[in-house]
């Protein structure tokens, strides 16, 4: 059997797994107020799939998709208990390329025992390197957990990338620091415009800082010139006279969408063929022809021109 493919000869040998929806951070951006059950979203904690079930799921998605790559996200995912007996257990279907995406906060802990597991790489989200900044953005406190974090990891020999939602007015302030830092660390930044998702849907305009304005932010401090996109990479690239890199995740004013080679399962057992607004398919629990069906009904759910926003914040969809 040959890779599924979408109706545009698309394959998705990327895996987002978002593991869990909760998360020990409460950014502005994700989640409705300190309270997250504002949020409009009803949690079924009871429906979660066990790490065994979610392995064979993986296990049957390999067989139609041929993976080469899943990213675990959540919420976040170091919260989820089971986090290394699932990397493990990915690795020996023979899913080399593995990645997660997290705030941080627990990763100093945890980088050991991730790197013996098999993970390759971390992208680490930070919003501010400034104390006030980080509570401003995060509603806790934990910057130096999560710098103490990504050293660990740089320490343990995983890739660190670094995220910064950079919006206007909260912590446009920080593009610059945060570009120092991570080359002073010599890892990669990438700057993410705001997304129209969760209770900010439809309203990112107050908030929204975009490529041109962070470019022209950096332009004053450094020359850079324009690396290639790689196939179906999320950000763009930039490269520093001094041989530094950065990247911004454009997704409102250079959508990315066309080559797009992801496809989500959550810690239901739902596949979401797209971040925007979508259906969630029931995966779980299926025979071979229902579990062919189901996946080319999330499939027929992926977008093909521009990210047009959902209501599902990160938090459950998982980045
Ligand atoms: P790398 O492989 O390291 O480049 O990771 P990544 O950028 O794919 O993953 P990460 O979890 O760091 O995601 C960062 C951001 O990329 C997310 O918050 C989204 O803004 C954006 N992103 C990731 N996947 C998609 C996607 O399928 N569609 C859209 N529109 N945005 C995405
Ligand atoms: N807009 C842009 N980025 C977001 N993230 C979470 N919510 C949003 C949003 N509304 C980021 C996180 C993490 C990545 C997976 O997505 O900060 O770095």
């Amino acid at each position: 059997m040959t890779a599924l493919r979408d109706n545009l000869g698309r394959t998705f040998k990327t895996l987002r797994i978002s593991l869990i929806n909760t998360c020990n951070l409460a950014c502005t951006y994700c989640t409705y107020g300190n309270d997250e059950s504002k949020e409009n979203y009803t949690k079924h904690e009871s429906n979660v799939i066990s790490v065994h079930e979610m392995l064979n799921l993986i296990k049957r998605l390999h067989a139609r998709l041929e993976l080469t790559t899943i990213r675990f996200t959540g919420g976040e995912p170091l919260l989820y208990k089971e986090l290394t007996t699932l990397i493990t257990g990915t690795r020996d279907l023979g899913i080399g390329n593995l990645n997660l995406t997290t705030n941080g906060l627990l990763l100093q802990k945890m980088a050991p025992a991730l790197k013996a597991a098999g993970l390759r790489s971390v992208n680490v989200s930070l919003d501010a390197i400034d104390p006030l900044t980080f509570f401003k953005m995060s509603r806790r406190h934990g910057l130096e957990q999560t710098l103490s974090g990504i050293e660990a990891a740089i320490n343990e020999g995983i890739e660190v990338k670094l995220n910064a939602v950079i919006m206007k007015g909260m912590n446009d302030n920080q593009v610059i620091p945060l570009l120092k830092f991570a080359f002073s660390k010599n890892i990669k930044i990438r700057f993410l415009e705001i997304m129209s998702m969760g209770h900010l849907h439809g309203k990112i305009d107050e908030y929204f800082f975009s490529q041109k304005d962070i470019l022209s932010l950096i332009n004053r401090y450094y020359n850079f010139s324009p690396v290639s996109r790689s196939d179906s990479a999320t950000a763009n690239y930039w490269r520093t006279e001094e041989g530094h890199h950065f990247g911004i995740i454009a997704n409102e004013s250079h959508p990315f969408c066309a080559d797009c080679n992801r496809l989500r399962l959550d810690a239901y057992g739902n596949i979401y063929g797209c971040l925007s607004n979508n259906n969630p398919v029931s995966i779980a629990h299926t025979n071979t022809a229902g579990f062919d069906f189901k996946l080319r009904e999330a499939l027929a759910q992926k977008q093909s021109i521009k990210f047009t926003g959902s209501k599902l914040s990160m938090l459950h969809i998982g980045g």
